[in-house]
């Protein structure tokens, strides 16, 4: 595993069919008012057109101030995710319908679950923003005990009935939730040896990128471990100019992890092209903490151990 500081790392696997970074249609889920990122004419100009008895989101907690800070933060979340349920409604089953749906386990998953002498068996994963399922199902098919959510639910009842005879005859299981990565569910908080967040991030405008993350973050139990797999800008420059979705991230706003409690414990890339303003690259985070069930098979390097 590389440790990513610099642009002579390692190069990671790159293409797969899940690997363009135009992960949604040009369009598709754009706000018609303006770049959902821009924050201010999209999200909050809703919030000033709505009539004054909805804009306190019903939580004053003074009998008559509007907490407005709650009301934006619900609009700006609200606009962030609501495109995506209509775009699996309309695929109406057909796969190549969804831009992302590769029907593969990302290679990114793979690489990382086939480290030699890492043993999943029996943890308890988490994949975030699950689409069609098979991240969620490669991770049963190795022994976990699996947790894949969507805040989509068409994408969730797909996912279930798509791999429902597949995962009969596996090891491990998985148990299919919709549930919203910005408003967590508390039972979902700290359970996890592994989350496993392939694109969700990406996919979501600047305004609640930041809590997207300490959202991944929050799902790690003490020692647990979290992968990432995220279009990345290669200069701040790029991700502020970047249209999305998906958007490419911008190297600072990875700080978000560590706010979330996490260590960086390696990023990895492809070979530095200045004329690539951005790339595909796999970040692996460490909460400290007693042991998972995956923290005996993997040193503080993110090397896997034999046992
Ligand atoms: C670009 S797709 C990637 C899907 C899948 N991870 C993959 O790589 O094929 C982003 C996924 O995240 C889901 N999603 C977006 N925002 C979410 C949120 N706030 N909570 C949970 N899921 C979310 C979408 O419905 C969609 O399935």
């Amino acid at each position: 595993m590389t440790d990513g500081s610099g642009p002579d790392d390692e190069p990671t696997e790159t293409t797969s069919p899940r690997d363009d970074p135009g992960g949604s249609p040009a369009g598709v889920g754009r706000d018609p008012g303006g770049d959902p990122s821009s924050g201010l004419d999209g999200p909050l100009g809703a919030l000033a057109d709505a009539p004054p008895g909805q804009r306190d989101g019903g939580a004053s907690g003074d009998g008559g101030t509007p907490d407005v800070t709650a009301a934006a933060a619900a609009v700006l979340r609200d606009r962030a995710t609501e495109w995506f349920e209509p775009l699996y409604r309309d695929a109406a089953g057909d796969p190549s319908a969804v831009p992302w749906a590769g029907l593969a386990p990302h290679p990114h998953v793979v690489g990382w679950l086939d480290q030699p002498g890492l043993d999943v068996t029996g943890v308890d994963a988490v994949v975030v923003g699950c689409g069609l399922g098979d991240d969620a199902v490669e991770l049963a098919r190795r022994g976990c005990r699996v947790t894949a959510f969507d805040v989509s639910p068409t994408a969730v009842t797909w996912a279930r009935e798509r791999f429902a005879r597949d995962l009969a005859g596996m090891p491990g299981t998985v148990d299919w939730q919709v549930a919203d990565l910005l408003d967590l569910p508390a039972h979902l908080v700290g359970a996890f040896g592994l989350v496993v967040e392939v694109r969700t991030v990406q996919s979501l405008p600047a305004t609640v990128r930041d809590r997207a993350m300490v959202g991944v973050s929050s799902l790690a139990g003490p020692g647990g471990w979290v992968l990432v797999s995220t279009l990345l800008a290669t200069s701040e420059e790029a991700a502020r100019s970047w249209q999305g979705p998906p958007w490419a991230q911008a190297p600072s706003e990875l700080a978000a992890y560590r706010v979330g409690g996490l260590e960086r414990v390696a990023l990895e890339h492809p070979p530095a092209d200045p004329s690539r303003p951005a790339m595909e690259v796999r970040l692996t985070l460490h909460r400290a903490g007693s042991a998972s069930d995956v923290d005996s098979d993997v040193d503080a390097a993110g090397r896997a151990v034999p046992e």
